[in-house]
């Protein structure tokens, strides 16, 4: 294994940190390594907002949850698309901005292609990170605390900082139920390989000390109702199409 799939292969999420602040060069070097992955034609359709202020970071950890380390993280960042860069310019340029689906999905695409490439050179240095998806409990309560103009479209957030906790390897489904040959395998398969992760699962969590659920039974229950609903106008408020 070599020192890049080690690192990836180190990866668990991390949800206490130690309180020393991350030094602005180790942030500068996440950013160029978070910006320097692959963009649908360069078209760069993110960016990220770094939250410094204490009392917008505990309306933020509030309404996530409450996630108390959102607040308590050496850093906080927002991951954005950012299609306002492509606004600016095509009126700029005497053109009407036209929108689309596509753009948005771009913008999501390639804003965690950056994420993840940022995340891994924080993990890289020896921090923890942990993505925060809660932040869409209340995009527009988000997007008014950081003002973000038109164009500019929370997608989730991201705590940074050194770990303060050594938590065991959330177990994945093994590769050959997510890396198929030409075809996407018969129902009966797909069934018995998720059945197989059930019981490793339901392991993890019960030497966590947690309710030893399986796999299957969180997810049947988490898509059998509407997350968050209301995104597609919030991000329709925002500029964006869902067309
Ligand atoms: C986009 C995204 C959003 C997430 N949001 C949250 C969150 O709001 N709070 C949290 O504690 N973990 C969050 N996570 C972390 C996942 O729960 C975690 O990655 C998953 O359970 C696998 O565990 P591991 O990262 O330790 O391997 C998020 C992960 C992703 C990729």
């Amino acid at each position: 294994m070599n020192e890049t799939i080690k690192t990836m292969r180190a990866h668990r999420s991390i949800r206490a940190f130690k309180d020393t602040p991350i030094p602005q060069e180790h942030i500068d070097e996440a950013m160029l390594a978070g910006q320097a992955a692959s963009t649908s034609s360069a078209v760069q359709p993110y960016c990220v907002i770094r939250v410094t202020d204490d009392d917008t970071r505990q309306q933020i950890a509030d309404l996530a949850g409450p996630q108390q380390k959102i607040r308590d993280c050496p850093a906080f960042f927002i991951i954005c698309a950012d299609l306002r860069k492509h606004m600016l310019i095509t009126r700029r340029a005497g053109n009407e901005y036209t929108n689309s689906l596509e753009a948005l999905l771009v913008g999501s695409i390639d804003a965690s292609l950056f994420a993840q490439n940022f995340a891994l050179a924080f993990e890289s240095m020896g921090y923890g990170i942990c993505y925060i998806g809660a932040i869409r409990n209340d995009l527009p309560k988000v997007n008014d605390l950081l003002e973000l103009p038109e164009g500019v479209c929370p997608l989730f957030g991201l705590c940074v900082g050194l770990p303060d906790q050594d938590p065991a390897h959330r177990p994945r489904l093994a590769p050959d139920a997510m890396l198929y040959n030409d075809r996407y395998p018969d129902d009966e398969t797909t069934l018995a390989q998720i059945d197989q992760y059930d019981e490793l699962y339901k392991q993890y969590l019960a030497e966590r000390g947690a309710p030893p659920a399986t796999w299957s039974e969180s997810i049947a229950k988490k898509y059998s109702y509407v997350n968050r609903p209301g995104l597609g106008a919030f991000y329709e408020s925002k500029g964006a199409s869902l067309d």
